[in-house]
């Protein structure tokens, strides 16, 4: 694996799924791969999960690794060719990836889109210059339209919490929330999991309100319905997040309070397992009652974040030897 941005950068998703939990068993038989290799994580933006489990997935795999908050530490990015720098920028992408590319032998980094406009957003444009000036291996910590390592995490959850032969019904509910998000998290989500339904492991739905459609290239294959309680119904994980809309882009729409999970809505569902990939905002996306309640897996499945990264990082490092 030469570079880890979405789910076409793997082949088999049983095969990893596989992969990674052996590594959870047994997290250090690797110690010796990533011994004298150096990973850099480059966060543009603010993160606890992504930045402690790729980290500790490293060190498993004996790696050192080097931290760069760019949007505190480091100076001021431009992105854009063609431009006299004589604003705010202080550094071009072109040498600031290429130095970090000399110190490091796998790179990490993390972007978020700026929500206001949507084709420069989905041109992944930022997360593509630093792959082309970088000049090594990279790994998406989460970009503009996708977080690859988070629904890697996600299936392995939901393998790991099914029966033997069963074939679960998998729902991505939209929830409400006061502030714009990305749509990266369900974008990715949509991606993997019609990938896993395409590979006969899951059945797949996705239920949102008018007006917050995902971009159809990641919904493909997924059934989708406006109808909340119709899509719960028998629903073995419900995975619960909030997203701005992709049609008016980056904007909130009106929606009220009335989608946000709760343990009446999961009535209907099959005693569902309750997903959410953090941070989450309590009584506003997601009922207390279901966060601390016996069918949560947030916390296993931010767990499961160090075992995504880790088979990522270990199938990086066997491309280099
Ligand atoms: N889920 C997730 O990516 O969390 P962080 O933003 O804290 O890394």
């Amino acid at each position: 694996m030469k570079q880890f941005f979405s789910v076409s950068n793997v082949d088999n998703l049983s095969a990893i799924v596989k992969e990674a939990l052996e590594q959870k068993k047994n997290p250090y038989a690797l110690r010796n791969l990533g011994q004298n290799k150096m990973l850099g994580l480059v966060f543009l933006n603010p993160s606890l999960r992504t930045r402690l489990s790729t980290q500790k997935a490293a060190i498993n795999l004996g790696m050192d690794v080097m931290v760069m908050n760019m949007d505190k530490d480091g100076w001021a990015l431009e992105t854009r060719d063609g431009v006299v720098m004589d604003g705010t920028t202080v550094e071009h992408i072109r040498e600031a990836a290429a130095v970090m590319g000399e110190y490091c032998d796998i790179l990490g980094i993390r972007s978020f889109p700026g929500l206001k406009d949507r084709e420069e957003d989905y041109s992944e444009d930022l997360f593509n210059k630093f792959v082309t000036y970088c000049n090594k291996p990279v790994v998406s910590l989460e970009s503009a339209t996708r977080h690859p390592l988070q629904s890697l995490a996600d299936l392995i959850t939901i393998i790991e919490h099914t029966p033997s032969g069963r074939k679960p019904k998998v729902v991505l509910t939209w929830a409400p929330h006061v502030k714009a998000l990305p749509q990266a998290v369900p974008n990715s989500f949509a991606e993997w999991m019609s990938r896993a339904k395409a590979e006969g492991l899951i059945d797949f739905t996705i239920t949102h309100p008018d007006g917050y459609e995902l971009d159809e290239v990641f919904t493909s294959g997924a059934t989708i319905t406006l109808n909340q309680e119709e899509a719960l119904r028998n629903a073995d994980f419900v995975y619960v997040k909030n997203w701005s809309s992709y049609k008016a882009y980056g904007k909130v729409l009106e929606t009220g309070t009335e989608w946000m999970p709760d343990a009446k809505k999961l009535s209907v569902t099959n005693s569902a397992k309750v997903m959410h990939c953090l941070p989450v905002r309590r009584d506003l996306e997601l009922a207390s009652e279901l966060l601390d309640g016996p069918n949560s897996l947030v916390i296993k499945e931010a767990g499961n974040r160090v075992w995504a990264a880790q088979v990522v990082l270990k199938r990086m490092l066997i491309n280099m030897v």
